[in-house]
């Protein structure tokens, strides 16, 4: 066949051999570099008609492709066409391409994707106790990987999982799209992503993971469909990407109660910028409610949140322990939102009885500032815990227009903070005059969110 005309990319070979882990970090551009060896999956049998099931073909290719690994890697070629498949690996030192018009589709048959084995840090499945499906493209402790294209796309063809998870009539949690567990050197780039069962992009215990210039979409009314999860891994870089999902665009995660403390590894050092994000039911940017193992030094900037319900929303609750904190959220605009900024201590439920209640979760210098946002209904919710109240909530340089003029648009208990030029006036315990609160907030609102979050 005419080998197009294409563009092979990888993960700069500089990563490996230089020592240095940079693919989590939004400020080096991404140098790509072409595979050295590329193969069609049409040389392993596909057939892309839609209906042929490819799952055999893509084990075979990416197990052929696993040679190539020491000989600088590998692209798996995915021209235009519909290939239906259930769940696959990849291997290290591989680019999966997904041409023009080369769409995957997951199988709607629950018997091509095994039940695996519940997340060391979750004890059970998210939705149900037990195991959960295997995600559709599975990455198991890989390193430099890409997932790429010129605007493929990745369609979960997810109606039939939403249906069963809205009946209750499923028996394990639902797949996601694309999952890697333990990798490091992990680049999703230039593809569209579709109808998802669950999530989208879930990286867990991974380092230095990149995800540029994708678009997510799931309808508004898809049940918990979230876009991409950065899950107890550090060094994450999310830019240039559109989100639009029934639930959370993007959920920074981090393990579940006493299974997520006993892992306890956190989700650190992510930067977000240049996002465009909607969520009916959930929030354009969330923080929990599983964040066990903490999450810290997230930097956000740029980002354009609209016709969600929450633009963006902290979450715990007793018994999670952890942490949330360092946290810089910068330059946003919003338009049609509900709630536009929420914290609460009492979200989420447990895995099981085991839980500990005295495992207070810490929620404590949070960074909001330079936002506008047009037609919001509350301006800020923040719940905080009796026994582990949250601190040093430092806002600055906001200017909300509540639509009907509100007369509580924010609500406060529990929480501290300092404010300064915020309209509408946040509630008093908000603005605090307290030296550790405004002294606190002070030196982080000068300093450069880049300089104070990332590194
Ligand atoms: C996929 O990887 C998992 C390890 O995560 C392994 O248990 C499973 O057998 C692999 N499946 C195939 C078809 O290679
Ligand atoms: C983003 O991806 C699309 C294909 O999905 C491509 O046409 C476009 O050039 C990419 N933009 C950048 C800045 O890489
Ligand atoms: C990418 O493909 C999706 C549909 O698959 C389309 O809606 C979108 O406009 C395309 N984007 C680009 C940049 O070609
Ligand atoms: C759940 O298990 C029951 C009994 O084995 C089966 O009839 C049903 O089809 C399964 N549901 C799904 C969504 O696989
Ligand atoms: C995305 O696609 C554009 C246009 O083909 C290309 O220039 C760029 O290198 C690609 N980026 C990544 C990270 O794949
Ligand atoms: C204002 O936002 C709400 C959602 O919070 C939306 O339902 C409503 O249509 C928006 N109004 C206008 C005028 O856009
Ligand atoms: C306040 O925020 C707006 C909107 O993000 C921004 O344009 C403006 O420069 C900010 N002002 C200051 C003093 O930082
Ligand atoms: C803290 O929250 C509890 C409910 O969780 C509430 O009863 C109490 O009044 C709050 N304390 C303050 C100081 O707002
Ligand atoms: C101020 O901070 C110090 C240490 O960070 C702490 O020990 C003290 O209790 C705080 N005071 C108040 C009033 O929060």
């Amino acid at each position: 066949m005419l080998l197009p005309l294409l563009v092979i990319l990888v993960l700069s070979n500089a990563v490996e051999s230089n020592g240095q882990e940079r693919g989590g970090q939004c400020t080096n551009s991404l140098t790509l570099d072409p595979r050295p060896h590329s193969v069609s999956i049409l040389e392993f049998g596909a057939v892309g008609d839609g209906k042929t099931l490819n799952t055999i073909a893509f084990q075979n290719a990416i197990f052929y492709l696993k040679s190539f690994a020491d000989k600088g890697g590998a692209q798996l070629y995915v021209p235009p066409g519909k290939w239906l498949t259930g769940s696959f690996n990849l291997t290290s030192h591989l680019t999966l391409f997904l041409e023009r018009g080369a769409v995957i589709l997951g199988s709607q048959d629950p018997s091509h994707w095994e039940v695996i084995e519940p997340l060391p840090s979750y004890g059970r499945g998210i939705e149900l106790p037990g195991g959960r499906y295997r995600s559709l493209i599975n990455g198991y402790m890989l390193r430099d990987v890409v997932i790429t294209g010129d605007n493929g796309t990745i369609n979960g063809q997810g109606s039939v999982w939403w249906d069963w998870f809205t009946s209750h009539s499923l028996n394990y949690s639902r797949p996601h799209l694309v999952e890697f567990l333990a990798s490091t050197n992990v680049v999703v780039s230039n593809l569209t992503f579709l109808n998802a069962p669950a999530y989208n992009i879930h990286p867990v215990y991974c380092s230095n993971v990149r995800v540029q210039n994708i678009s997510v979409y799931a309808p508004p009314e898809s049940p918990y469909t979230v876009g991409i999860v950065p899950d107890s891994s550090d060094s994450t870089c999310i830019e240039d990407c559109s989100i639009a999902m029934g639930h959370d665009a993007i959920a920074l995660k981090s393990g579940w109660d006493e299974y997520g403390i006993a892992y306890g590894r956190p989700t650190t050092n992510v930067h977000i910028r240049r996002v465009n994000l909607q969520s009916s039911s959930g929030s354009s940017l969330a923080f929990g409610s599983e964040m066990s193992g903490g999450i810290s030094n997230v930097c956000v900037e740029q980002v354009h949140l609209y016709n969600s319900f929450s633009g963006i929303e902290f979450r715990t609750t007793k018994g999670r322990g952890g942490y949330i904190q360092e946290i810089i959220i910068s330059d946003v605009a919003m338009e049609n939102i509900h709630t536009a900024f929420s914290a609460t201590g009492q979200i989420g439920s447990h895995p099981d009885d085991h839980f500990d209640p005295n495992a207070l979760p810490v929620l404590d210098h949070i960074t909001l500032q330079n936002v506008i946002g047009t037609n919001i209904t509350i301006a800020g919710s923040f719940t905080g815990i009796q026994e582990s109240p949250f601190t040093s909530i430092c806002l600055s340089n906001i200017s909300l227009s509540t639509t009907p003029p509100a007369s509580i648009s924010w609500v406060c208990s529990n929480v501290s903070g300092f404010s300064q030029w915020v309209f509408p006036e946040p509630c008093p315990s908000l603005e605090s005059s307290l030296l550790n609160s405004s002294s606190t907030c002070l030196s982080r609102l000068n300093s450069s969110p880049t300089q104070t979050a990332v590194l």
